[in-house]
C-alpha cells in the first residue's frame, strides 16, 4: 500500500488520485475532515483517509494504526509555512512559536511519519520528502524548515538503505492549485514567479506526480538520497 501524507490537498492530493487510478492501495492523511472526505468521494471510496496531525506523536500513532498491510510507500506531503498569512510575530514569544511550528509542520511531522510507519515498511520501499526551493532563498523559517528535510532524507537514505528503503526528497518551485498560499497569491507576484522559471510556465500538481511515481517504483531502484528540484528550471543545480 501507499500512504500519502497531505493527500488531501495539493500535491498529495495529485499523487494519491494517480497512484488510485494505477489500482494501488492508498491511504490518505491530513488534519481537516472535509478535504480527505472530498479525495475519498472522488474515487468512490477506493481512496482511504484518516485524519491526523502528524507534527504530534499521537498523530503519528493514529497514522500507523491505520495501516494494516505493509507499505510500499511513503509520500510525505504535509507541510506548509504558517507564517503564509499571518500576522507578522510581534513578541519573542511569538517569533518561537513561529520557529517551532515551521518546524513541526515540516520536519518533526516527516519524522514523526517516518518513524511510525518504520515497522511496516517492505524492502524496496520508497520514501519521498518534500522540500522546496525556498531552501535555496531563505524565506523566513520555512526555507531553513525545507532545507532540514533535504538533509533528513539524506541522513534517513544512509540509515534505511540497508533494508533496502529508498529515501529522496523532491524540492519544488512555485506550483498553482494548491491550498500552500492560503489565498494570498496574486497575479503579479505568480507571474513574476513564472518569469523566474527557464520554461516560462507555472507549475502545477500534476507536474509533481511523474516524479513521485517515479521515485517510488522499481525502475527508481538505484536512487536513494537525492534532492531532486521540480521548479521548471527557476533554480538550476548542478
Ligand atoms: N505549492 C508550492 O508552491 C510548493 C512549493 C514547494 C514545496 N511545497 C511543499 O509541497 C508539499 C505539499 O504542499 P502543497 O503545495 O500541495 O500545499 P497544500 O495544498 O497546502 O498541501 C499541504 C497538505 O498538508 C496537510 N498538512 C499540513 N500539516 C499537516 C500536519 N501537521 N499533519 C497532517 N497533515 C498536514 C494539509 O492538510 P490539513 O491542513 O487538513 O492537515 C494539506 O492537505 C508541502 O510540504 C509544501 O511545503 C509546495
Amino acid at each position: 500500500m501507499y500512504i500519502v501524507t497531505g493527500g488531501g490537498t495539493g500535491i498529495g492530493r495529485a499523487v494519491a488520485l494517480s497512484l488510485q487510478s494505477r489500482g494501488e492501495d492508498v491511504l490518505v492523511a491530513g488534519r481537516r475532515r472535509a478535504p480527505l472526505d472530498d479525495v475519498a468521494g472522488d474515487t468512490g471510496g477506493a481512496v482511504r483517509t484518516v485524519r491526523c496531525d502528524l507534527s504530534t506523536p499521537d498523530g503519528a500513532r493514529t497514522l500507523a494504526a491505520a495501516v494494516d498491510t505493509d507499505v510500499d510507500g511513503l509520500v510525505h506531503c504535509a507541510g506548509g509555512n504558517p507564517a503564509i498569512g499571518g500576522p507578522e510575530a510581534s513578541t519573542l514569544e511569538a517569533e518561537a512559536d513561529l520557529v517551532r511550528e515551521t518546524l513541526d509542520s515540516n520536519v518533526t511531522s516527516a519524522a514523526l511519519a517516518v518513524s511510525a510507519l518504520s515497522g511496516h515498511l517492505t524492502a524496496g520501499a520508497s520514501i519521498v520528502l518534500f522540500g522546496s526551493i525556498a531552501a535555496e532563498h531563505g524565506v523566513g523559517y520555512y526555507g531553513p524548515a525545507k532545507a532540514a528535510v533535504a538533509s533528513y532524507a539524506l541522513g534517513l537514505a544512509a540509515s534505511l538503505g540497508p533494508r533496502g528503503v529508498r529515501v529522496n526528497c523532491i524540492s519544488p518551485g512555485y506550483i498553482a492549485e494548491t491550498e500552500f498560499f492560503a489565498g494570498t497569491m496574486t497575479p503579479e507576484r505568480e507571474a513574476e514567479l513564472r518569469a523566474g522559471t527557464t520554461l516560462g510556465r507555472t507549475g502545477v500538481p500534476d507536474d509533481v506526480v511523474g516524479l513521485t511515481e517515479f521515485l517510488l517504483s522499481s525502475r527508481a531502484q538505484h536512487i536513494t538520497g537525492q534532492n531532486l528540484h521540480l521548479d521548471g528550471g527557476a533554480h538550476p543545480t548542478r
